[in-house]
C-alpha cells in the first residue's frame, strides 16, 4: 500500500524546499495562497498555533458587529427569526458536516467539546445497555478522560474502564462482547499522531462496540468521511483550525441510525421535539436537534459563520495535501539543523495529523524565547514543544524560518535568561 508520502506530487515534497528561496518560490504557486489574505496575522508574526486558536478572519469583525448593531442593537428579539438565530446551530451544524462527510442532519454547533463529549459518550453506553466497559485513551486530551469517568457514573449501572496505553498496547488488544463504547482522539494533542478512522472504527463495530471520534485537532486538516466510515458519534471544536474566535462553540455529529434512539441526560427546551409548545415533559426531537439542550452564544456561532466563509473554496484534500508538506519539511529542517532532538510526531504522513511535537526538557524557555522573535508556538507540560502547521495561512517560507529560530534558540541556551522561564498561567 503507497503511504502519503509517496502519493504527494514532487513540487509538494519537502526534498524538493533546500532553501529559502525554494520555499519563497513554492508559496508562489501555492494553490491556497490566497486564503491568507482572508486572516489577520500581525506582521512580523509567524503563526504555529492554530492547533489551539485559529487566527482572526478578516471579515468576523464586519459579521460580528452586524449581529450586535443591527441583529441584536436594532431588531432586537425579532432577530431569533428574522436573522435566523434559532436555526443557526443546525444550519452550521450542516456547513460543518460538509466538512467531515457526513450529510445534512447530522450535527449541530452547540456548547463545548467537552459537554457534547458527554453527551455523546451517555448515548452510546445506553445504545449498548447489556455492556459495561468504555475504552478510552491513557494519552488522551484530559477532558476526555475526566468526561469518560463523569459519564459512567452517571450510566445508572455500574461501569468499567480499560485504557489503551494502560491497560493494554490498543484498541484491538481491549476490545471484547463488555464494550459499550470507545472514545478516541482521531489527532493525539501531543505527538500529532493520526489514527485509522475507517479500520479503527470497523474492528470496533466488529467487536459490537460503538465510536465516539473526537476531532479537535483533525477537523478543517485532514480528510473525514462519518458517513463513508459508518462513524456512530463525532464531536470537536472550532475554535483551532476553524478559525472561529475564542471559545466558539462547539459541534456534535450523530449517525441518522441512532437518532430516534440515542439519548443523554441534558435533556434541555432546545432538544425538545416541539420547544415553543412549553409542554410539561419532555419529549425529545426525533432528529439531531435533540442533541441541543439551551439557549446558545450566538454572537460565538456568528464567529463560526465568519470562519466557514473565510474557508470557502478551499477543498479538504488540498488542504491535507499542504498540511502534510509543510509538517514535512519542518521535521526535515529540524532534523538537519538539530539531529539530536526528539521529533515525537510520525515520519510517515499517513500517520500524522497537522502539527508537530518536540520533546524538550528545556521546551518551556524555547518556546517563550521563540514568541519573543514572533514565532508563536505552545508548550506542553512537561517537556513538550508544540508546532501547528495550519495550511490556510501558514507559509512553507514560515516553516524554514522557524526552524532556523528554533535551531538559534537552542544554541543559543535561551534558557539561561530567567524572562523565558516566567511560568505563565496558559502555557
Ligand atoms: C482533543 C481535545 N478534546 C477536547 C478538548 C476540550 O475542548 P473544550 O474546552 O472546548 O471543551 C480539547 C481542547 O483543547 C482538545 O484538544
Amino acid at each position: 500500500m503507497s503511504t502519503e508520502i509517496e502519493r504527494e506530487a514532487p513540487s509538494m515534497s519537502s526534498a524538493s524546499m533546500t532553501s529559502r528561496e525554494a520555499c519563497v518560490a513554492r508559496d508562489f504557486i501555492d494553490p491556497l495562497r490566497s486564503f491568507r489574505d482572508r486572516f489577520v496575522i500581525p506582521e512580523g508574526t509567524i503563526y504555529l498555533d492554530g492547533n489551539s486558536l485559529g487566527p482572526m478572519p478578516r471579515i468576523a469583525p464586519g459579521l460580528l458587529n452586524r449581529t450586535i448593531e443591527q441583529e441584536w442593537g436594532h431588531d432586537l428579539i425579532r432577530s431569533w427569526n428574522s436573522a435566523g438565530w434559532f436555526e443557526m446551530p443546525v444550519r452550521l451544524g450542516d456547513r460543518i458536516g460538509a466538512l467531515i462527510g457526513a450529510a445534512p442532519g447530522q450535527t449541530v454547533v452547540c456548547d463545548t467539546t467537552s459537554i457534547n463529549l458527554y453527551k455523546a459518550i451517555h448515548a452510546a453506553i445506553g445504545l449498548r445497555p447489556d455492556r459495561d466497559v468504555v475504552i478510552a485513551e491513557d494519552a488522551s486530551f484530559p477532558t476526555d478522560l475526566y468526561i469518560v469517568e463523569g459519564a459512567m457514573k452517571s450510566a445508572g449501572r455500574p461501569m468499567k474502564r480499560r485504557l489503551i496505553g494502560a491497560d493494554g498496547p490498543s484498541v484491538e488488544a481491549l476490545l471484547d462482547r463488555n464494550v459499550a463504547a470507545v472514545v478516541l482522539s482521531h489527532v493525539n494533542y501531543r505527538t500529532g499522531e493520526l489514527l485509522d478512522m475507517p479500520a479503527i472504527t470497523r474492528l470496533i463495530h466488529a467487536a459490537g462496540a460503538l465510536v465516539v471520534w473526537d476531532l479537535c485537532h483533525s477537523i478543517g486538516v485532514a480528510e473525514i468521511a462519518l458517513d463513508r466510515d459508518a462513524v456512530d458519534f463525532a464531536v470537536g471544536c472550532t475554535y483551532k483550525y476553524l478559525n472561529g474566535g475564542p471559545g466558539s462553540p462547539a459541534f456534535i455529529s450523530v449517525a441518522k441510525a441512532h437518532q430516534a434512539t440515542a439519548q443523554h441526560p441534558l435533556s434541555g427546551w432546545w432538544g425538545h421535539a416541539a420547544p415553543f409548545a412549553f409542554d410539561r415533559d419532555f419529549r425529545p426531537d426525533p432528529g439531531i436537534k435533540r442533541f441541543l439542550c439551551g439557549t446558545q452564544p450566538i454572537i460565538s456561532l456568528r464567529g463560526v459563520d465568519a470562519a466557514l466563509d473565510a474557508m470557502e473554496g478551499a477543498e479538504v484534500a488540498a488542504l491535507r495535501q499542504k498540511s502534510l508538506a509543510l509538517t514535512g519539511l519542518f521535521m526535515a529542517r529540524v532534523g538537519a539543523l538539530l539531529p539530536d532532538l526528539k521529533i515525537v510526531t510520525p515520519r510517515q504522513a499517513s500517520l500524522r495529523g497537522s502539527q508537530v511535537g518536540i520533546e524538550f526538557d528545556r521546551g518551556y524557555a524555547v518556546v517563550q524565547a521563540m514568541i519573543e522573535r514572533g514565532v508563536i508556538g505552545d508548550f506542553r507540560a512537561p517537556n513538550l514543544m508544540r508546532f501547528g502547521f495550519a495550511p490556510l495561512y501558514v507559509r512553507f517560507s514560515d516553516v524554514w524560518d522557524a526552524a532556523e529560530i528554533l535551531a538559534e534558540s537552542i544554541h543559543a541556551e535561551v534558557w539561561r535568561d530567567p524572562r523565558f522561564s516566567r511560568q505563565l498561567e496558559v502555557t
